[in-house]
């Protein structure tokens, strides 16, 4: 059976105001009666397939992630508090650590953001199967998403020869790129987005970690060697913990790693990283206005308005985004929604 891990420890700030350092996106209903990391627990609730999952977050999500946990009646392995965040490659390191402590060097992990809509069908479930064959076959492997615009923040796979059954061996892969990069690699037309999930084994995955991010395996090793139960919370040594760089997984070990696989994924997903994303991904009336909440429009297009209390009232607005939370509005337009983050920086401190 496969561990689902599950990543939700980021601040997801290109979502303000809706996602904020007291909330993050993943704890947010968006959409629909589920938050996304309720989305991702469902994903994962198959006991024929998975072991209760084990989450990656910090102290200040610890109640959201109990209490959505407990709504959805999902039993977990642990999760894990993090002392500090230091990016993805240290909480997979640590993930990787206790699942093998758990269950053994051979157990296969699935690595899986929470803050993603993905679609659960018989195409997703295929992927997966296809990922874990080539993890068996020892690699680290990947899901490729047909890309439709050179985005900047995702990184790209490029794809190799046929390896295992749904699964190919990757020549390069690109965290982030440049503008002018991610449209040469959307224009060469072998390049996929890398989705944000990883299946590996525990051991294969911990190889690669000691090979290519030494410091941030050992600060793992001991972060978990010095950790401390307390029921379902697993509280890492802070110190040791405090020691790890602070790097992704994809720059610490996916761009450098001979070792990686990419399944071509035709799956249905979105990262729902920022407003336009949230737009795409909404029901959109005749005009193409995705509306959540309390909101009168007249003469506005394309336009993205969500309340959680207050009555919005929009006029002669044009692919914008219209945010108002219980304490804040955002205005902005569509097309910059990626520079949210900016803004949020110049904000009080507790954003
Ligand atoms: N526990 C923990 N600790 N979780 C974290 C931390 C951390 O320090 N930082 C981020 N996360 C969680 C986030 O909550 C999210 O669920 C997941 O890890 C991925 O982090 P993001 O910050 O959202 O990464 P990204 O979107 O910039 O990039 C990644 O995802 C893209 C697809 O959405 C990369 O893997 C890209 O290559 C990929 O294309
Ligand atoms: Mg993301």
């Amino acid at each position: 059976k496969i561990v689902p891990v599950i990543m939700a420890g980021g601040k997801g700030t290109r979502l303000w105001p809706l996602s904020r350092a007291t909330a993050a996106k993943q704890f947010i209903r968006f959409i629909g009666d589920k938050t996304l990391f309720q989305g991702t627990l469902a994903r994962v609730a198959d006991k024929s397939r998975y072991e209760p999952p084990l989450v990656v977050t910090n102290e200040e999500f610890r109640f959201l992630v109990a209490e959505q946990a407990r709504e959805m009646g999902a039993a977990l392995s642990g999760i894990v508090l993090e002392p500090e965040a230091r990016n993805t490659a240290a909480a997979v390191a640590v993930a990787a650590l206790i699942v093998a402590n758990l269950y053994g060097n051979d157990t296969l992990l699935q690595v899986l953001p929470s803050d993603h809509d993905i679609v659960s069908d018989e195409t997703y479930r295929k992927c997966v199967d296809a990922a874990v064959t080539a993890a068996r076959a020892g690699k680290i492997v990947t899901f490729g998403i047909t890309p439709t615009e050179p985005a900047t923040g995702y990184g790209y796979i490029e794809m190799g020869e046929a390896l295992t059954a749904g699964a190919n061996t990757v020549k390069r892969f690109v965290e982030k790129p440049q503008v002018e990069d991610a449209e040469k690699m959307l224009a060469a037309g072998n390049y996929f987005w890398n989705s944000g999930m990883f299946v590996f084994t525990a051991g294969q995955i911990l190889s690669e970690l000691r090979l290519l991010a030494p410091d941030v395996a050992a600060a793992a090793e001991k972060s978990v060697l010095a950790s401390s139960k307390d029921l379902d919370f697993i509280r890492l040594d802070a110190n040791a913990f405090g020691e790890s760089p602070s790097i992704s997984i994809d720059y610490a070990v996916m761009e450098k790693t001979d070792n990686a696989a990419v399944v071509p994924s035709p799956i249905s997903w979105s990262d729902l990283g920022s407003w336009d994303a949230v737009w795409k991904l909404g029901d959109a009336d005749a005009n193409g206005n995705v509306v959540s909440g309390n909101a009168t429009l007249v003469n506005t297009h394309n336009s993205l308005v969500m309340s959680r209390n207050n009555h919005l009232a929009v006029q002669g607005m044009d692919g914008v985004a219209v945010i108002a939370s219980e304490d804040a509005v955002y205005v902005g337009r569509l097309d910059e929604s990626q520079q949210v983050g900016n803004l949020v920086k110049l904000l009080a401190a507790d954003e």
